[in-house]
């Protein structure tokens, strides 16, 4: 059944103001082709903790589509400030502006929807979504997008949150020591850091839905576009066989096409967690020279997602991180994960233990021990 403009506005004013538990699925029906249950599984990267539990929430209590429930669970980190990965409140590019990427698939009817360098609109993932829902296209870019998402009733706002801005002004003042740029009045180093949300999940009836959200890389250069909006790297979704996605360095995944990989990988009977430890091995036999260290490992993170149709789920990355680290930032090397068994952090697979990270990146993260400490 079509979806009305109006239908569809109701449903993102709601998820605007952070009410998107109240959202009706509104993706098109259709039937499923399915016989054989599968125990409903929704997974996503660490930062979707609170997401897994309502989009879980809204699958098995409000029969919610399961792209409607991830895009809702999604939609928890696009609006909050404190995540400073995604939707408002990101880290701008180099010019401090918030640009944000996402993609969605529905994996009942085989469609996807895609936005790409978007500004002044939180909501990126329900922009994809109405993308996929209202137009012929699959993916729309920068001016274009916010157009169109201002045509279908967005609200524009300004996503720089202050300590996003105040962070940039740090990172922009500490670039140069013979530039005209004073250092900030405090003297935090700032990081690179990059982010994203991920959430893929599959109701009772097998019926799959996916999406990843960001703000991109920090303080990349205006106009640079990750590996989130594109279908089949930053999401990937056949509702006859799983759903994937990933967070970390988009340019190692873009080359790839990590997400359709990891779900061809689960084709060809991989479990979803050998699916993602083999898209991290064949992203590291696709890295350049200049990105590897002296033993053919590569200096960044990369991480996959995925949930098979039956309702098996897995998540790898590409290091083990030093006990130290996790000391004090617990949480992390994790990912999250809603069954029937909760909402709870799983840990992710790792393709190099703690012993074989590059010493260059280990010196990063004990750098950051100490700050913290
Ligand atoms: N994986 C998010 C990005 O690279 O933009």
């Amino acid at each position: 059944m079509p979806v009305t403009r109006r239908a569809f506005l109701e449903t993102s004013a709601l998820a605007l103001t952070g009410l998107a538990a109240s959202a009706k699925a509104h993706a098109a029906p259709v039937p499923s082709n399915h016989s054989a249950p599968a125990p409903p599984t929704i997974v996503a990267s660490r930062n979707g903790i609170r997401g897994v539990a309502k989009a879980y929430e809204m699958m098995t209590k409000d029969q919610a589509d399961p792209l409607d429930a991830v895009i809702a669970g999604v939609n928890i980190q696009e609006l909050d400030p404190n995540d400073q990965s995604v939707g408002y409140g990101g880290r701008p590019n180099a010019d401090g502006v918030v640009t944000l990427d996402a993609s969605v698939m529905h994996g009942p009817t085989r469609r996807a929807g895609s936005v790409a360098a978007l500004e002044d609109i939180a909501s990126a993932s329900l922009v994809a979504k109405a993308i996929m829902d209202y137009t012929d296209h699959i993916m729309l870019v920068g001016k274009g997008a916010k157009r169109f998402a201002l045509d279908m009733g967005f609200k524009e706002q300004d996503l720089l949150s202050e300590e996003s801005r105040q962070d940039w002004l740090r990172w922009r003042s500490q670039l140069s020591p013979d530039d005209d740029w004073l250092d900030h009045e405090d003297d935090i180093v700032i990081e690179r850091p990059g982010g994203t949300i991920n959430m893929c999940g599959v109701d009772a009836n097998g019926d799959i839905g996916s999406v990843t959200t960001t703000s991109g890389l920090s303080w990349k250069i205006p106009g640079r576009v990750g590996d989130s909006p594109i279908i089949g790297t930053g999401q990937y979704c056949d509702n006859k066989v799983g759903a994937a996605g990933s967070t970390g360095r988009g340019e190692a995944n873009i080359k790839v096409c990590g997400a359709f990989l990891t779900v061809e990988f689960m084709r060809q009977g991989k479990s979803p967690q050998e699916a993602c430890l083999a898209t991290l091995e064949r992203s590291v036999a696709m890295t350049e020279d200049r990105l590897l260290d002296g033993k053919g490992r590569p200096m960044f993170s990369l991480n996959f997602y995925a949930v098979a149709k039956d309702g098996r789920f897995g998540g790898a990355t590409m290091y083990q991180y030093p006990d130290e680290y996790l000391e004090v930032l617990p949480g992390r090397g994790n990912y999250a994960v809603a069954n029937a068994d909760g909402a709870r952090h799983e840990p992710l697979q790792y393709v190099y233990d703690q012993t074989q990270l590059p010493g260059a990146l280990k010196d990063r993260m004990m750098e950051r021990v100490e700050r913290i400490r």
